[in-house]
């Protein structure tokens, strides 16, 4: 069968499973529910209940090679022929040298040879530490990024995993890896170990530096700038302030190319990486080295193997992260998002404005409970957000990936396109979409509906008049902007779904029903007709 691949549409990056366009309606499991097949079993029904058409789900370095060199694949296959029982796509997150910045899913004889996998030391000579997240304290240690044997091992297992997908999964069933879970170093800025040392002494690498001049446009001010002034020297010389950053997501990148770079040689399917965000303060507090948006060119240089670098956004500020990431040929790709009632309204919109990959609320075997956030908070959940304590509706965002599924052809066509546009409550002020001279405007929420429900709508042109629309709590209104037909009409509202490539019609809206009020989720195709 044909692999998963990336292509370029529309001047952006595409993912093609079965050779057809393919976004993750995803979400990503507990970290420890995939570890057994017996905990998965009453799992699959209920995901694929929410009309998922993927899960993301680790698999683990410990599990996968707990003695050196003996390689245990029954766990992946048992998932794999889980997914196929219940018709899913598989994303495989690999939890190798680093997991949430620390190394707490490496094999037993990685972790206890602290001689031949040395830690990183945050300060000299420490490589333990208690790092401070509010009132919560939690014990830290993470192996180096400057230790060619970890890489070396690293890469070797996975490499083992990709050649056995390559011959065990044969109907292609995983369609893509994250390689490692969120990089990067807390409680310093840098590596202090020896090694470490001696490369921030040593040169800026040509490579880096003429790789980030060529994606000068999207540099951050503050590593622009340093470029301007100086371009040759030392990681502190050329960086100065952002030194410490640079140098760790440069050489963390490095390993990480290594490992993906050993997994496609083999089974050359879409990989990725993802990141825990910059969440204020500096970098150490979050972890120093991970993709995120500040580095993102720093990744690109180091790391070609990767296809995109993905945020995890468990921030109040959902659109503005989304934006960060889905620039310089980086598709938008949501692996891990809090998973509660403002989700249904951010998949339309993610989907809809910014053409995401794939969008992914952590935790989806818990869905109807509300978060942990006492799990979230030394992990980059930012639980001071209010909606962390309000429910995702099952019945509702099951709606919403099913209409999606069917959606998904006309979608997926006009992504990189401005024929795709779509607007959130979350952004009161930006309430039009405009596609030529036609503009549509939307109002959040329903007169005398209760407060506060997600609201979002997405609207495909599919003509020069024709529109596809999918909305949930709002009421959308078309106007002509053509000073020549001032005046717009409906000629039909049809409210129906997409399914198997075919519209089925459930009514055509007319009467009172032609004032558009999206109460559920809903998908409407009409036809406008401007006049004077
Ligand atoms: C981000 C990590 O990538 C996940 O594995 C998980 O730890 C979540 N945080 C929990 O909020």
């Amino acid at each position: 069968m044909e692999l998963p691949k990336v292509v370029v549409r529309n001047g952006r990056k595409m993912l093609l499973v079965d050779g057809e366009p393919f976004i993750l309606l995803s979400g990503e499991l507990h970290n420890s529910s995939s570890s057994t097949t017996a905990y998965m079993e009453p799992i699959w029904e209920r995901m694929a209940a929410l009309h998922l058409n993927s899960l993301l789900f680790p698999v683990t370095w410990q599990q996968l090679e707990p003695v050196e060199g003996e390689f245990h694949f029954d766990l992946v296959d048992g998932l794999i022929a889980q997914a196929r029982a219940h018709g899913m796509r598989i994303g495989l997150l690999w939890f190798g040298a680093w997991k949430n910045a620390n190394c707490s899913y490496v094999p037993d004889w990685v972790k206890t040879d602290l001689e031949r996998f040395p830690r990183a030391e945050l300060e000299k000579g420490a490589r333990y530490k208690e790092v401070a997240f509010g009132q919560l304290r939690m014990p830290y240690t993470t192996l180096s990024a400057f230790c060619a044997e970890t890489t070396r091992a690293d890469a070797r297992a996975f490499a083992a995993l990709c050649a056995h997908l390559r011959d065990a999964d044969t109907e292609r069933t995983v369609v893509l890896i994250q390689v490692e879970n969120e990089t990067g170093i807390l409680g310093a800025s840098r590596d202090h170990s020896d090694l470490a040392d001696a490369a921030f002494a040593a040169p800026v690498p040509r490579e880096l530096v003429e790789g980030l001049l060529a994606r000068r446009e999207g540099l951050v001010e503050d590593v622009r700038a340093a470029l301007e002034r100086r371009r040759e020297g030392s990681w502190q010389e050329v960086f100065g302030e952002a030194a410490d950053e640079v140098f760790m997501a440069w050489h963390t990148a490095r390993h990480i190319e290594a490992v993906a770079s050993a997994g496609k040689g083999e089974y050359p399917i879409p990989m990725y990486a993802n990141c825990w965000l910059v969440q204020g303060g500096k970098p150490g507090m979050y972890p120093s080295g991970g993709p995120v948006y500040r580095v993102l060119e720093v990744y690109q240089v180091a790391a070609p193997s990767l296809d995109w670098l993905a945020p995890d956004i468990y921030v109040p500020e959902f659109c503005g992260t989304c934006a960060r990431y889905a620039k310089q040929g980086n598709p938008l790709f949501i692996p891990e998002t809090a998973l509660h009632s403002g989700a249904t309204a951010r998949l339309i919109w993610a989907v809809g404005q910014c053409h995401a990959l794939c969008f992914a609320p952590f935790g989806i075997d818990d869905i109807g409970s509300l978060m942990d956030a006492s799990l979230g908070a030394g992990v980059g959940m930012d639980v001071s957000d209010e909606r962390i304590r309000t429910r995702l509706d099952p019945r509702e965002y099951a709606r919403v990936n099913a209409l999606l599924r069917g959606l998904t052809p006309l979608l997926a066509a006009r992504y990189g396109t401005d024929d795709l546009q779509a607007v959130i409550a979350e952004e009161p002020d930006r309430n039009e979409m405009t596609f030529g001279d036609i503009r549509l405007r939307v109002q959040f929420g329903l007169p005398g509906g209760a407060e506060g429900l997600p609201s979002a709508c997405l609207a495909a042109r599919t003509g020069p008049r024709e529109f596809c629309l999918l909305g949930v709590n709002c009421m959308p209104r078309f106007a002509s902007l053509d000073p020549e037909k001032p005046y717009l009409e409906y000629l039909t509202i049809e409210e129906g779904e997409f399914a198997e490539g075919a519209w089925k019609l459930r009514r055509v809206l007319n009467g009172d029903d032609e004032y558009l009020r999206l109460r559920e989720p809903t998908v409407l195709r009409l036809t406008v007709h401007p006049y004077a």
